[in-house]
């Protein structure tokens, strides 16, 4: 696939895609959103691809949000569709099996922070900053920051953040657990592909059932969480990766997972 808004590379099972609208820092307009949706679905069903990255282009920002001059000229059920668009994207980069890192190198505001907060975990160069500043354009998150901030950071930080419109740069973030490593803006991709390529060598099938319980018990009675987890625990043993780990162990060498 070629596209406009992204760049994509894959090198040894993980996939950099990067957003590339620098001239707009990355903002998320209809046309990228919608290859964005088009770029996860083919990665999900790459075989080559076990862990995907998301960056953005040049030095100053992942991606600063929304596409405000886009808002300015939409009615509310416009907004709705760009929002319904948003949170369609977002919800499939957080329940697709692969996981994905987003490695934030700079701004990510609204929209930028609401695609953080749906991969499953953040690293950052120091000069990131994050932050909800919808409300001093007089409008609120539209691509899941009212859900998936309070889930990660805490009902009365989100309502903080969310209200004053407020950023805080990647220590802060770290310290509120939206962020979990920070490094130079020079140690970000390669610290980054360092911990894909990590995660690339495991069973993929036990990573995509680690995922999919965590995801599935997140938001539930943790008694049913368990019993998901149960679930997902019990069919690995039908796999060769799980027989394979397991006798690599006892066998005192190194486990060759073939994602079987
Ligand atoms: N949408 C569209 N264009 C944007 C943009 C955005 N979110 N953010 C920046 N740009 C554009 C600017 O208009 C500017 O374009 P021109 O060169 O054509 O004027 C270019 O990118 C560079 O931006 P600045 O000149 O503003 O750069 P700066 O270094 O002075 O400031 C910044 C950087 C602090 C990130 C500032 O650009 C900014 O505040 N951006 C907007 C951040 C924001 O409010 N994001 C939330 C959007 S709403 C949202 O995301 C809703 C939702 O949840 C669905």
């Amino acid at each position: 696939m070629v596209y406009e808004n992204l760049l994509l590379e894959i090198e040894e099972g993980v996939a950099l895609l990067t957003f590339n609208r620098p001239k707009a820092l990355n903002a998320l307009s209809t046309d990228l959103l919608n290859e964005f949706r088009d770029a996860l679905q083919e990665l999900e069903k790459n075989d080559e691809v076990k862990v995907v990255i998301l960056t953005g282009a040049g030095s100053k920002a992942f991606v600063a949000g929304a596409d405000i001059a886009a808002m300015k000229e939409m009615n509310s059920q416009e907004a709705l569709d760009y929002s319904s668009l948003g949170h369609e994207c977002l919800s499939y980069l957080e329940t697709m099996s692969k996981p994905v890192i987003a490695a934030v190198n700079g701004f990510a505001l609204g929209g930028g922070t609401e695609v953080t907060l749906a991969c499953d975990f953040i690293f950052a160069s120091d000069n990131a900053k994050f932050g909800q500043p919808e409300i001093n354009l007089g409008i609120i998150p539209g691509y899941g920051g009212t859900q998936r901030l309070p889930r990660t950071v805490g009902k009365n930080l989100a309502r903080e953040l969310i209200y004053t419109g407020d950023l805080i740069g990647a220590e802060r973030a770290r310290e509120i657990g939206l962020v979990n490593k920070v490094f130079s803006p020079e140690e970000l991709i390669p610290e980054t592909k360092k911990a894909a390529k990590k995660i690339a060598g495991k069973s993929t099938l036990a990573i995509k059932a680690a995922k999919t319980a965590i995801n599935a018990g997140y938001d539930i009675d943790q008694s049913d969480g368990c019993e998901i987890e149960k679930k997902a625990f019990s069919q690995l043993f039908d796999c060769k990766d799980a027989k394979e780990g397991l006798t690599a162990f006892l066998e005192k060498r190194p486990p060759k997972f073939i994602g079987q």
